[in-house]
């Protein structure tokens, strides 16, 4: 089956739904999800989303607060341009019916999250990415030119490669055609061709044991740039979230949001003593590396299941309203936050690196733009400040839109693309290795690739994860399509790149610790 259109969007989370509401004016879009379309890491966002709103907040500040959690490896360029550009894409987001909540006197109720100097983050209760995609989502649905497809899983991003001819990584006239997908309900190969394609895939949190990111999240756009031979950066630099809620089992994690430390929420150990002032001044509300790393080292030194969160000296009525989720998620575990700590442990949250764009958005192949999560432009640096992302992937497919619908009649859709070959692969779906496979890899991650990382601990990783790659790949040849062998595949390729990127830096800097290499003793 083929499928011709002038835009191919490849994710419908804020990136993906931003983009083609922007483009779909003046072109035939279709828009692929791999699972159903509010199964995305935006419908999980809690905190908000960063901007600069009333004085004395203002740009200089933001900047600042977002370089300095970046540790040095920002691109300024793309800091001013992303902070600058945030009130009038926030206001796109409230054009589109997006509700942020506001004070008694009509004023935006504006958050306070790690590393911020002021309150800047703009809100929806502690559900603010369900707002987002809710009201996009309504706006989207009515488009005449907008087709959505749910349960389609994106394969293979189309190159030259698949007209037979040879691509290297150091080529720089890779052109992208579309991509191949796997309707996953009629179990076919769906032919995508567009005249430009927006990848916007999301993150990679399900490589690592706990996480607070969907199962959507395997890092599949990311893999698949790769493999066309794009240019991905900056892999090593993973967050991991320091205040997911403590409960085996659950995946995702159920995310404590930071927002909650910015409302008065004191981090303590379970015998309740505080922690934080003896790691950064900034107490509970230093960066997210420091903290999650300071829970780290309290919880091995100590033996210690998880640490706490201790909100309870604040104002009970105020703390329902605000958070009125997490309230209702503790009582359903017995845990009344207003009288009990929470428990919390760090989990992987956010990948700063990605598929490398530049400041039009694009990636290294032609008719192939990035943004979101998915997308390295350079704003977050070796950490990314909290609830910044929301803003860079608004910002990106912002700037992709308005640089693509200029590019749009330079191209046509490509005529000579083959059926998807599936030469020689009888066998069927083995969940089982599959799902042990995964499972090794998780526990590789989590062991070897964490929040504190060593050159023996890399080597290790590496060395396991080849013998999985190589497993995998034999597999691959040889089995029937289906996207858990697809997802697995992406993932070994994610936890590739993220030790290869680590093992190449030779210092501690950001969300990359090393013990071999110790960050000069930085107390802020
Ligand atoms: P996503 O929203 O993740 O969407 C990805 C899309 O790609 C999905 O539709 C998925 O189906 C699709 N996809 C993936 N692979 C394929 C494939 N192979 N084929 C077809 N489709 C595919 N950021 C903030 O700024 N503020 C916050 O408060 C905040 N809170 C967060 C809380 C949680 C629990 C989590 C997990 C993240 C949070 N973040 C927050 C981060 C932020 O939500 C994400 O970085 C952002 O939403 C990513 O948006 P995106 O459009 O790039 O991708
Ligand atoms: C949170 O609400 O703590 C998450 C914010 C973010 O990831 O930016």
């Amino acid at each position: 089956m083929e499928i011709k259109v002038d835009f191919l969007v490849l994710g419908s989370g804020l990136a993906g739904l931003s983009f083609a509401l922007k483009v779909a004016d003046n072109a035939k879009v279709a828009i692929i999800s791999k699972k159903s379309f509010n199964e995305t890491n935006t419908s999980y966002a809690q905190g908000g989303i960063a901007g600069v709103t009333y004085q004395p907040d203002s740009y200089q500040k933001h900047i600042e607060d977002t370089l300095i959690a970046g540790d040095g490896l920002c691109d300024k360029t793309v800091v001013e341009l992303v902070v600058s550009k945030a009130p009038e894409q926030i206001q796109k987001l409230i054009e589109w019916g997006t509700q942020f909540d506001k004070k008694a006197d009509g004023n935006y109720d504006l958050a306070k999250e790690g590393g911020h100097s002021m309150h800047r983050i703009l809100h929806h209760r502690d559900n603010t990415g369900f707002e987002i995609q809710r009201a996009l989502f309504a706006k989207l649905k009515k488009h005449p030119n907008i087709q959505i497809y749910e349960n389609h899983f994106a394969i293979d991003l189309i190159t030259q490669h698949h007209m037979g001819i040879t691509v290297t990584r150091q080529d720089k006239d890779i052109e992208c055609y579309g991509a191949y997908a796997l309707d996953v309900d009629r179990n076919q190969i769906v032919k995508f061709l567009s005249k430009i394609t927006f990848l916007a895939t999301g993150g990679i949190g399900n490589i690592y044991q706990t996480t607070t990111n969907p199962i959507i999240s395997t890092g599949d756009g990311i893999a698949m740039v790769y493999r066309a031979k794009g240019i991905v950066e900056n892999m090593e630099f993973v967050q991991f979230h320091p205040t997911a809620l403590f409960n085996p089992g659950e995946r995702p994690s159920f995310l404590i949001t930071e927002a909650i430390r910015g409302f008065g929420g004191i981090l303590k150990t379970p015998d309740g003593k505080e922690f934080m002032h003896k790691y950064d001044k900034r107490g509970s509300l230093a960066p997210r590396d420091i903290v999650a790393r300071a829970i780290d080292t309290e919880m091995k030194l100590h033996g210690f299941e998880h640490v706490c969160i201790d909100v309870t000296q604040t104002n009970h009525d105020e703390l329902k309203q605000h958070f009125p989720n997490i309230y209702e998620k503790c009582l359903s575990l017995s845990i009344d936050m207003t009288k009990d700590f929470i428990p919390v442990v760090p989990a992987a949250h956010y990948l700063c690196g990605g598929i490398k764009v530049d400041l039009n958005s694009s990636t290294s192949i032609k008719r192939l733009y990035a943004a979101g999560e998915s997308a390295s432009t350079g704003l977050h640096g070796a950490n990314r400040l909290a609830s910044n992302s929301l803003l860079e992937a608004i910002v990106f497919a912002d700037i992709a839109a308005n640089h693509s619908l200029k590019e749009l009649n330079n191209y046509e859709n490509q005529p000579k693309i083959p059926e998807w070959n599936d030469e020689g692969t009888s066998l069927a779906e083995e969940m089982v290795l599959i799902t042990q496979e995964f499972k090794e890899l998780q526990m590789i991650m989590s062991n070897y690739v964490g929040i504190v990382r060593s050159n023996l601990r890399l080597k290790r990783a590496f060395d396991r994860l080849e013998i999985l790659y190589k497993e995998t790949e034999e597999l691959y040849e040889k089995t029937t399509i289906s996207p858990h062998l697809c997802e697995l595949r992406n993932a070994i390729n994610i936890g590739y790149l993220i030790i290869k990127m680590a093992k190449r830096r030779k210092e501690s800097r950001g969300l990359h610790y090393t013990l071999d290499y110790p960050q000069k003793n930085k107390m802020h």
